[in-house]
């Protein structure tokens, strides 16, 4: 398959045609010829986002209960009907997901939540491309969290050489977790080659609270433990000292920054650009819909770069928030991802150059970054297969989704 025509972002916006072979990027190149093309005029042909930190099936809980204080809203409200979700339930949150996922050009999602199976199974019926964890939690009961364990372990064996989908391990948080666990958790993730996805540094008073019982902070105490690595996938990671941003870039900790659920629940604003500037790899998030309340990665990027300009404009350019939407989000989930580039995964999304906010076109980048929603993508391709076409979705009935989803939410809130 071809891409012709289009204005593709590589380092730089260049006039070029992409050639792709099976699932990968194979040349880029002026005038390459083949019978089977898209026709990209007048559009921008850019990596797909990825979107590294989600719930996604908490789509089915959007707008549930806001403007409530975190402690409240998950006491109250969330905890208790998470409860009580069915597998089907998590099927058609995490269609819906995908659906809103697709629409926005994100191609690949790093997901932590209940039915890891019903995740799966989404993502083979969409032609997403996923990184799914096994959720994992202590609260105090070593023998049974070591019993959720054994079975995440069955369950990563049941899908391992599928195409698109990769496992991680998903243990929710030291608060949550023991640094004893966490430490045998991380064996079996170096062991396998997997990814530790985990919240890390989120709110103030849970740092506090964890200091004050182990004497030292999360990322101090996980350091001295051996947890952290290269493979560990930190979400947040809201507050953190020098000394502690330099214990992440030596480990080679991967940050996933959520700054849109930061804000809503009052957690406050990550030091991104400091944390680039020292080195350390950020890659980009949503969490659930939930504590959003949407699953765009463009809103999610233009707060991300406005929130780090608070105090000096040029502290993030759109460059390097579209790096942070793309390429890491690849190297955070370990997929040969989010570059247009020959030998890397096509992943690629085609924005619609023509629509209004998009005009005119003085700095594509800026565009992408301070003013394209997702109205703009007009084309979206996950490992080679067309998923989004003109607008029109591929692979899923769009509007019984959402029909399920929706009986599925209220049924949820009601039962
Ligand atoms: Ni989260």
């Amino acid at each position: 398959m071809l891409i012709k025509n289009g204005w593709v972002l590589t380092n730089r916006v260049e006039k070029k045609d992409v050639a792709i072979e099976g699932n990968t990027i194979t040349e880029l190149g002026k005038s390459l010829s083949g019978s089977e093309y898209i026709d990209a005029s007048n559009h921008l042909v850019m990596p797909g986002l990825v979107n590294t930190h989600t719930h996604l099936a908490m789509t089915l809980l959007r707008g549930y209960a806001d403007d409530v204080p975190l402690h409240e809203w998950l006491t109250e409200y969330i905890w208790p009907r998470e409860m009580k979700l069915t597998p089907e339930d998590c099927y058609y949150g995490n269609l819906l997901g995908i659906v809103e996922m697709i629409r926005s050009g994100t191609t690949c999602f790093h997901d932590m939540y209940f039915h890891p199976d019903q995740a799966v199974k989404a993502v083979r019926d969409s032609g997403m491309r996923a990184v799914i964890s096994c959720s994992l939690a202590e609260f105090g009961n070593r023998a049974h969290a070591l019993d959720v364990l054994k079975t995440g372990l069955q369950f990563m064996k049941t899908i391992q050489n599928e195409p698109r989908i990769d496992t991680s391990f998903g243990p929710h948080s030291p608060l949550t977790c023991s640094p004893e666990y966490l430490l045998t958790v991380q064996d079996h993730a170096r062991k396998l080659n997997k990814i530790v996805h985990i919240h890390l540094h989120e709110a103030a008073d849970w740092i506090e609270k964890f200091s004050k019982s182990h004497g030292q902070t999360p990322i101090e105490c996980l350091e001295s433990s051996g947890f952290l690595g290269e493979n560990v996938c930190a979400a947040h990671v809201v507050h953190a000292t020098d000394k502690e941003l330099d214990i992440l870039k030596t480990h080679g900790v991967k940050v996933l920054h959520c700054p849109s659920s930061n804000l809503k629940l009052a957690n406050g604003i990550a030091p991104v650009a400091k944390m680039i500037k020292k080195g350390v790899c950020v890659a980009l998030g949503t969490d659930g819909a939930a504590s959003n309340n949407t699953l765009d990665l463009f809103a999610e990027m233009r707060l991300m770069a406005l929130l780090q300009k608070l105090h000096d404009p040029s502290a993030m350019t759109s460059g390097t928030a579209v790096k942070i939407a793309t390429e890491n989000g690849g190297s955070a989930l370990k997929w040969n991802a989010g570059r247009i580039e020959k030998g890397f995964l096509a992943d690629i999304i085609l924005v619609d150059l023509k629509k209004a906010c998009m005009t005119p076109g003085h700095d594509v980048l800026s565009n992408v970054v301070y003013a394209a929603n997702s109205s703009a993508v007009d084309t979206v391709i996950i490992d080679g297969r067309i998923v989004m076409e003109n607008g029109v979705l591929k692979t899923l009935h769009e509007d019984e989704i959402i029909e399920k989803a929706q009986e599925h939410a209220y049924d949820l809130v009601n039962r």
